[in-house]
């Protein structure tokens, strides 16, 4: 079974939201934006923008009927800056106008006078300020401070992480349609719909079931469009409620780049312990996030971050402290990982720094210290199931690890300018909502009576193939092939109270709500047949069996069978996931239903002498328990890992002082292509295993690949340490091939030294 969407997508017949022909007399919204990062707003003058060609409205804060205030966590944030702005790009004013163009032409006549004040893009800096979002929390086990002393090795240093831009094919979008009675319907390219419900309802100061959010697919959402959608959704509700015509906007790139967050910067500092051997005894960590302006979902980022410190290794003794500090950047958000590949690169460089120092490879000490089941996790979870050691040892054996090392030092012993270098990357992560109260799900199952079933549920497509795996798991309950299941879009009419599709769980709590209602209509269909049909039934093949074997029933007769004896064909399925419980002050509980393993192997070339490098390999070992639709979760796999390599090497998001990105086009901002995909990219999963928690025993697949990438980083390293071994090279990503050159080419030798 392909991607259900993929035909559609090639030819390009696929709906997004600005592609549904426009409904009569729709206006087009745009945004004014602050042009600087911080100050307070002493004068706006509207004018020339109102007198514009075409402009039919010209919107500020005050002209918002409900509450301007929004923000998931803490209420910080206003959809239209009112005296003050806090970063550059923060909207002001909402120009509506009868073209796009003239919207954008009258946005430019927009005039604001700030009188500026100090600008902060350091966290560091907010957090010697103590200007946090919430305040820094500690995540422990053990006594680290007991631990140092006894320690053969303490090793301490720190990371500079690079942020991310999501860059979804698609830009943020939505477009509004007022409706009878004060109701208003919006399409909004969403992760979030009961997010944008809310808000919406709230800024037009009606109530929640007034307002209809319908989402059929994104063009990629990575995390940006689980909380910074509602925005756009709200821009053009309001348009809609000023005018009475329907509203769309649609952000050039280089508006969402700047009127939206991002992967979050960190600082970090670590201090880590071993003994002799290379056992890892004790860990801390300081964690400094860069938030941005507002606190957006940084929080909850900050807690995974708190909940991924150890990545796959046992630390006795762990103390992770972490702050969300707040910084004149746009506020940064949910990025694939939300807050976990931060985390993990932190211990990756600390063992990196570790093997340095002691002399023991690097993947000798991960090995040495890898998660088993039974290990207890410093946030108090037991690790049940675990498949991190056998994924290690599969992709080494697999992809025969030792040999790879042994040609590689061929290579580097017998070529000057380039070198090559593998690094072994392990993922271990955790599926769950963090936040526990979001780990539902729901599912409206419609059986029609010529036996054609539709199927809605609180999972946005977002090219993750979310529709697909409802299709495949809705066929494999009533026995019928996939093409008879539709998959609708995602509305807040048939779904109410839907949590993100998000923290890869989407399949996992809407699957389980579609098999929960096929179960309940599978019911209805056998008590209808139970009168003639007596023995055990079930539906394989498209058609009834009876204790096993197929009846002369077929599936589309069972059905029209059951519709005439008057029995439901419809269900709604309801699913909380079972067993997690988590203490966010405390840091303590089990806040994970199950964790997701793997491992990857890195290998790369750099020419040492342009700093450029390619990336030959990437040879993964996952796991998927069982899958439900192998080709979709290849397919997400090798995108996440692709993202992750991007993050780790070229994606450099540059902000000069005053906070003004200096790469905020793709001309400056650079996105891995085919080209830089590894040419030697494999992928095999673990032999099928069935995962409890998951629907039909699958495990949830689309964020931990992405840490995949951050192997790239030390490989990349160690390819630079092999030219030159007293190059000191700092943990900061994204390892640039600027980075490479100017790390590479420090502290070489004198010219009369023998550079080998
Ligand atoms: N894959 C595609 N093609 N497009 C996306 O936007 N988002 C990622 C991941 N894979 C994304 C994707 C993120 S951030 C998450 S949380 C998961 O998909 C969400 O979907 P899931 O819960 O169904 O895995
Ligand atoms: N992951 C992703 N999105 C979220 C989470 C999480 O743990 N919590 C709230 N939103
Ligand atoms: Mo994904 S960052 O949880 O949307």
């Amino acid at each position: 079974m392909k991607h259900i969407d993929s035909q559609l997508h090639v030819r390009g017949t696929s709906e997004y939201v600005d592609d549904q022909r426009p409904p009569e007399g729709m206006l087009y919204a745009a945004v004014f934006g602050s042009p600087i990062a911080h100050g307070n707003i002493t004068a706006l003058r509207l004018e020339k923008a109102k007198a514009a060609e075409g402009v039919r409205t010209v919107l500020t804060i005050d002209d918002i009927p409900g509450s301007p205030v929004l923000g998931p966590i803490i209420p910080d944030e206003l959809l239209l800056a009112r005296d003050h702005v806090a970063f550059r790009g923060e909207p002001i004013v909402l120009v509506v106008a009868e073209t796009r163009v003239q919207a954008e032409k009258a946005v430019a006549l927009v005039e604001v006078d700030i009188d500026p004040l100090p600008v902060v893009t350091c966290p560091r800096e907010a957090h010697a300020a103590a200007d946090f979002f919430g305040k820094p929390s500690t995540y422990q086990i053990g006594d680290v401070d007991a631990q140092w002393d006894f320690c053969a090795h303490v090793i301490e240093g720190s990371c500079d992480i690079g942020g991310q831009e999501h860059v979804p094919l698609e830009t943020n979008r939505a477009r509004a349609l007022p409706r009878e009675n004060g109701q208003m319907t919006v399409w909004s390219s969403t992760q979030s719909p009961y997010a944008g419900q809310k808000a919406v309802a709230s800024l037009l100061g009606i109530a929640e079931h007034l307002v209809e959010i319908d989402v059929k697919r994104l063009g990629g959402g990575f995390g940006g469009k689980e909380d910074q959608a509602t925005h756009w959704a709200c821009m053009a509700a309001l348009g809609a409620h000023a005018t009475g015509c329907p509203v769309e906007i649609v952000l050039r790139r280089h508006e969402d780049v700047s009127h939206t967050g991002k992967r979050h910067p960190y600082l970090c500092d670590f201090k880590l312990g071993l003994d002799a051997e290379g056992n890892l005894l004790a860990y801390e960590a300081w964690l400094y996030q860069n938030a941005g302006a507002f606190a957006d979902l940084s929080l909850p980022v900050l807690e995974r971050s708190l909940l991924h410190a150890t990545n796959a290794y046992d630390i006795p003794n762990v103390r992770v402290m972490a702050a969300s500090c707040k910084t004149n950047l746009p506020p940064n958000t949910a990025f694939r990982g939300f807050g976990g590949p931060q985390a993990m690169f932190v211990i990756e460089s600390a063992l990196a720094e570790a093997s340095d120092q002691i002399g023991i490879p690097r993947d000798e000490l991960q090995k040495r210290n890898l998660i088993e089941t039974g290990d207890q996790l410093y946030y108090g979870q037991v690790i049940e199931r675990c498949q991190m050691q056998k994924t290690w040892d599969e992709a080494g054996d697999t992809y025969d690890l030792d040999e790879i090392k042994r040609s590689i030092a061929a290579y580097n012993d017998s070529n000057f300018s380039t070198k090559k270098a593998v690094s072994v990357m392990p993922v271990c992560f955790g599926i769950s909502f963090t936040k526990t109260f979001l780990n539902q799900g729901s599912a409206l199952v419609h059986v029609y009576t010529d036996g054609s079933v539709a199927v809605t549920t609180g999972g946005i497509e977002m090219g993750q193939g979310v529709s697909t795996n409802m299709a495949a798991i809705a066929a494999r309950s009533f026995g019928i092939h996939p093409d008879r299941i539709k998959v609708e879009a995602t509305n807040t009419t048939r779904i109410a109270n839907m949590s993100p599709s998000a923290a890869s769980a989407t399949s996992d709590i809407n699957g389980n709500a579609v098999l929960l209602a096929c179960q309940e209509i599978r019911e209805s269909i056998f008590a209808a047949l139970q009168p003639e049909m007596d023995g055990e039934l079930g539906c394989e093949g498209g058609r009834i069996t009876l204790n096993g074997n197929p009846s002369k029933i077929s599936w589309e007769e069972a059905v029209a069978k059951t519709y005439l004896s008057r029995r439901r064909l419809s269900a709604h399925g309801f699913y909380a996931t079972p067993g997690i419980e988590f203490d966010n002050e405390k840091g303590w509980g089990t806040p994970f239903a199950y964790h997701v393993y793997g491992t990857c192997i890195t290998e790369v070339t750099v020419d040492c002498l342009r700093g450029t490098y390619k990336v030959d390999a990437a040879k993964i070992v996952h796991d998927i328990g069982r899958p439900i639709n192998p080709i979709v979760d290849v397919g997400q796999v090798e995108g996440g890992l692709v993202q992750g390599l991007g993050w780790m090497t070229m994606e450099d998001l540059v902000w000069n002082d005053e906070g003004r990105i200096l790469s905020g086009a793709l001309s400056t901002y650079k996105l891995p292509d085919i080209y830089f995909c590894p040419d030697d990219l494999q992928v095999n999963f673990l032999e099928p295993e069935d995962n409890p928690p998951g629907p039909l025993g699958s495990k949830a697949v689309g964020e931990p690949p992405l840490m995949y990438g951050i192997g790239v980083f030390f490989a990349i390293r160690d390819a630079m340490k092999a030219f030159n071994p007293k190059a000191t090279i700092p943990y900061t990503s994204p390892m640039t091939p600027e980075r490479v050159l100017m790390g590479i080419h420090q502290h070489l030798p004198a010219p009369h030294e023998n550079l080998s």
